[in-house]
């Protein structure tokens, strides 16, 4: 999936999977990873997410990755009271440990399953090159017929997050929620059954 494609979607207004308030996860489950005031928080593929401002909110310095200005801009006039947030418009892929910083937490939410299934190996590799031991990330996944619709958003099952993870982090399963009337595009397009599983996971 080339940068263009991304690009296309923000100029043609093609977002829909900017939600308006922040993902339900967040006020479930951020608890669990148990930072302190202050933590650094890194969101790639940010969009101009509102989890980025829940997190602001929540006493956490937040840098977000997402390749497109027009994303980055939005967000500026969107919240331009918005504090303790570092949107960075550039490419996950060419981040470094030195240009991100050290980060304590990672929120995934949309990111993950954005990328084809080839993308999302380099996409884990990546994320634990920038992780140092002991990060912790929450990270939401949608599970969904395959054959039903073409993504993304793309289906990641339990094995796969295991397969792209499991050699670098601990894997904890928080919840299972049903979530296709959250997503009714996607009932549109054909799918019966959708779930989002959200894991925390643990850098080792
Ligand atoms: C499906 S959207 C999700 C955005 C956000 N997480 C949310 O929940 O609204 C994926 C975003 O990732 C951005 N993106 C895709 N590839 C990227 C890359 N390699 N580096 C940074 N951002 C990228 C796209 O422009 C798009 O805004």
């Amino acid at each position: 999936m080339e940068p263009q494609f991304w690009h296309d979607r923000w100029e043609r207004r093609e977002i829909g999977f900017h939600m308006a308030k922040p993902h339900v996860a967040l006020a479930r489950h951020w608890h669990s990873l148990a930072l302190t005031p202050g933590a650094r928080v890194f969101v790639p593929l940010a969009g101009k997410s509102l989890d980025l401002i829940w997190l602001a909110e929540h006493s956490h310095r937040v840098v977000g990755i997402e390749l497109s200005q027009l994303a980055v801009r939005e967000f500026a006039e969107e919240h331009p009271e918005a504090r303790g947030v570092d949107l960075r418009c550039g490419d996950l892929f060419e981040l470094t440990p030195a240009t991100l910083g050290r980060i304590d937490a990672i929120f995934d939410r949309a990111s993950l399953v954005a990328l084809p299934p080839s993308m999302r190996i380099d996409y884990a590799t990546q994320l634990a090159r920038l992780s140092p031991p002991g990060t912790q990330t929450l990270l939401v996944t949608m599970e969904y017929d395959q054959r039903q619709m073409r993504g993304p958003p793309h289906a990641v099952m339990p094995d796969e997050v295991h397969a792209l993870f499991g050699a670098t982090h601990d894997i904890t399963v928080l919840e299972e929620l049903t979530a296709l009337e959250d997503f009714p595009r996607m009932s549109a397009r054909g799918v019966t059954h959708l779930s989002e599983r959200i894991y925390r996971l643990r850098r080792r």
